[in-house]
Formats: C-alpha cells, sequence, structure tokens
C-alpha cells in the first residue's frame, strides 16, 4: 500500500489548481496516505523544496486561484543552473528515493507533460493532471481552469459592447490561449464578437475591414473583434509553415536547434500584433479602433464552479489510479467520465482548433466572419 505521494504544480498558474490539490490531498486521507507538496514546479524537486499537506493546509483552499505550492515554467531536463544548462533529471531520481515517494502527481500543460514523460522514462511512478487556461492540451476535452478564463474573457467581451457603441468604435480585444484559439472563438462566440481572429484560421486583414465595412453599412454602430494572441495572417502563417517545414526536415542536431530558433523568432516577431491589426483596421474602415489587452486577468481570481468540479473529479482519479498501482497516466476528462490516457500519447502534441469544430460552424451561421 502506498505510503506517500509527491504533488507539483508547474506552468503557468491556473484557477482550479488548489482544488486539484485539495481533492488529491482529501481523498488520499481516507487511506491514511501523506501528500507531500513540492514547491514552485520541478524547481522544488531538484532543490528538495517542500511543504507538508496535512488536513488543515488543505482547508479553505478550495476556491483559492494560484496555487499554494507555487509554480514556474523550470524544465528538469534543461533546468538553467549558474550560468548553464543542465539535466537535472537524475537529482530528482534521487529525491524522489529519499523521500520514499510511491507516486509523483505533477498539475501541468504542454511543457509538463514533457517533463513527465522524462521522469517516466527514469522509472518513477508518475501520473498527470492536465491544466491550463489555453484548452491545448491533447486527449482531455477539456483541462483546469479553462472555464474560468472562458467566462473572465466573455465578461469582458460583454462590458466592451456599451462602450464600443456609444463611441462607434472598432473594439479588439486580445485573448490568451498561446498558439491555439480556444478561449478567443469560446469568448467571441459567448460575447456575441463580430469577428473572431483565431491561429487555426489565417486572417487576411481586408477582409476582416470588408466584414466590419458591410456591418456599419447595415446601420450596426461599432464591432467588437477578439483576438487570440496566437492569431496569424494568411502572410505569417505562410512562413510559420515554411519554417516548421525546415525543422521537418532537417537531420542534424545542429539544424534542428536553428530552425527551432528560427520559429521562437517568428513568434517573437509577433509582439504587439493586436496594436498592428488596430492601426491597420482604422487605415483600411476610417473608424476609430481601440485595443484592450486581458492578459493576466484571464488567469487569476477564484476558480468556476465547473472548474472545482472538474479539479476535484481528475484529483479523484488520480487517488484511483494510485490505489490500483496504474502509473505513467494523464486523467483525462472525456465527457463526463474521467479516463487515463499513457502520457506517452499527449506529451508533445497541441490539441487545435478544428477547422469543422461546432463553435467554428455556430459562429459562422450567426454572422460572425474570421477574416478569412
Ligand atoms: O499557458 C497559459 C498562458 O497564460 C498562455 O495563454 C500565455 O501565452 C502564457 O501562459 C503566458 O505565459 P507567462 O505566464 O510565462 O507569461
Amino acid at each position: 500500500m502506498a505510503k506517500c505521494i509527491g504533488i507539483l504544480t508547474a506552468g503557468g498558474d491556473s484557477p482550479g489548481l488548489n482544488a486539484a490539490i485539495r481533492a488529491v490531498g482529501k481523498s488520499l486521507l481516507h487511506y491514511n496516505i501523506q501528500l507531500l507538496g513540492f514547491r514552485d514546479g520541478f524547481e522544488g524537486l531538484v532543490y528538495d523544496k517542500t511543504m507538508h499537506l496535512n488536513n488543515d493546509d488543505l482547508s479553505g483552499i478550495l476556491t483559492a486561484g494560484g496555487t499554494v505550492l507555487g509554480t514556474s515554467r523550470t524544465k528538469p531536463q534543461k533546468m538553467p543552473v549558474g550560468k548553464n544548462i543542465m539535466d537535472m533529471t537524475d537529482v530528482i531520481v534521487e529525491n524522489y528515493k529519499k523521500h520514499q515517494l510511491d507516486a509523483l502527481i505533477c498539475i501541468g500543460g504542454g511543457g509538463t507533460h514533457k517533463s513527465a514523460l522524462k521522469l517516466k522514462e527514469k522509472g518513477l511512478n508518475i501520473i498527470t493532471i492536465p491544466k491550463t487556461i489555453d484548452n491545448d492540451i491533447a486527449c482531455t476535452d477539456n483541462s483546469i481552469g479553462f472555464d474560468t478564463a472562458l467566462r473572465i474573457a466573455t465578461d469582458a467581451i460583454d462590458s466592451l459592447h456599451s462602450t464600443a457603441s456609444s463611441h462607434k468604435r472598432i473594439m479588439l480585444v486580445e485573448i490568451m490561449g498561446h498558439r491555439a484559439g480556444w478561449l478567443t472563438l469560446g469568448a467571441g462566440l459567448a460575447g456575441g464578437a463580430d469577428v473572431i481572429l483565431i491561429p487555426e484560421l489565417p486572417y487576411d486583414i481586408n477582409n476582416v475591414a470588408n466584414a466590419i465595412l458591410q456591418r456599419s453599412r447595415e446601420g450596426k454602430r461599432f464591432s467588437i473583434v477578439p483576438v487570440a494572441e496566437g492569431a496569424v495572417s494568411k502572410a505569417e502563417a505562410l512562413l510559420f509553415a515554411q519554417a516548421a517545414a525546415r525543422k521537418e526536415k532537417a537531420t542534424s542536431k545542429k539544424d534542428k536547434e536553428k530552425s527551432k530558433i528560427e520559429l521562437e523568432n517568428l513568434w517573437l516577431a509577433r509582439t504587439g500584433n493586436t496594436l498592428r491589426i488596430a492601426q491597420k483596421l482604422e487605415e483600411l474602415t476610417g473608424q476609430e479602433t481601440r485595443v484592450t489587452i486581458l492578459g493576466y486577468l484571464q488567469r487569476g481570481g477564484k476558480p468556476s464552479p465547473s472548474d472545482r468540479i472538474l479539479a476535484t473529479k481528475l484529483g479523484n482519479a488520480c487517488v484511483d489510479l494510485i490505489r490500483k498501482r496504474q502509473f505513467g497516466y494523464m486523467v483525462a476528462s472525456k465527457g463526463q467520465d474521467i479516463e487515463p490516457v499513457p502520457i506517452e500519447e499527449v506529451a508533445g502534441k497541441l490539441k487545435l482548433v478544428p477547422q469543422d469544430h461546432p463553435w467554428i460552424k455556430s459562429a459562422r451561421e450567426t454572422g460572425i466572419s474570421f477574416g478569412v
């Protein structure tokens, strides 16, 4: 029977992380199994920064945003140590053994799943819980934090309507989501947007302007345009596709690294994209345009009821797997059920919005333009 389980939260924080930690801890208590927290993501495992999570520590955290454990984007396999980047996975293995852990639960998104796979390959008993406001984790319908962020972004769009209408403006609202458009599409659909720009459907700025001008001809006084932080124009999409193809073809380590840097630079060059779109739209339409960047507000504050329920179900499912000694899985949300999915099937994959997704179809049928 298991005696002690480790837990950490890694990557960007998400509302609902504490609800998951609490659910794991409370479920383990039933079986007299201890929970040991590691601080600040994988850093805690490398530097042995721990936090006891007894019954009292688990009280009062269900509704709190952020993570009581702290988090970081540090990858154990590529960790900055002084001036060097080092593989610290062996140090993690030592600390795992030192604490006599029976399993380690890693709560995180895309990056966390890659790191978790490395630790699984080192022979550790790993279970992961999917969390990210971006909703881009493969093999799961949903991830902790998405619903809360969706509400925050939708509320923001709701609020923009009255000021947009009063001033007869085009209102751009930049929404997070990394390379995926789930949050922007969902909030745009729920908030009654007029044009939605997402990475999965590269836009042509002239088509965006034409959709707005058409609205003006129909007597509409304003336009609401949610823009995903990863939205790309058709020209940019081509550059990304060409760089990705070069990365795919690269055979030597040097060429692979070079094309990876090329892709990262292309991504960085897009900083300020929403502001540039606004400027261009003002030029093309002659209409006053304003930008709101929601930023970290989308990740802050208390989790929604759905996220609390999801986090609790996923936390409980982890403990079921531990009791059955089934390790090496992500607990995935599939409809109303939770199913284990091998970490290999999740790591390194990205769940983007499929072009034929029902949300895209609904948006089109209600007259929303994607500027394609
Ligand atoms: O992955 C969650 C997320 O909020 C993305 O939407 C965003 O691109 C990124 O994190 C921001 O990262 P950081 O917290 O490192 O600035």
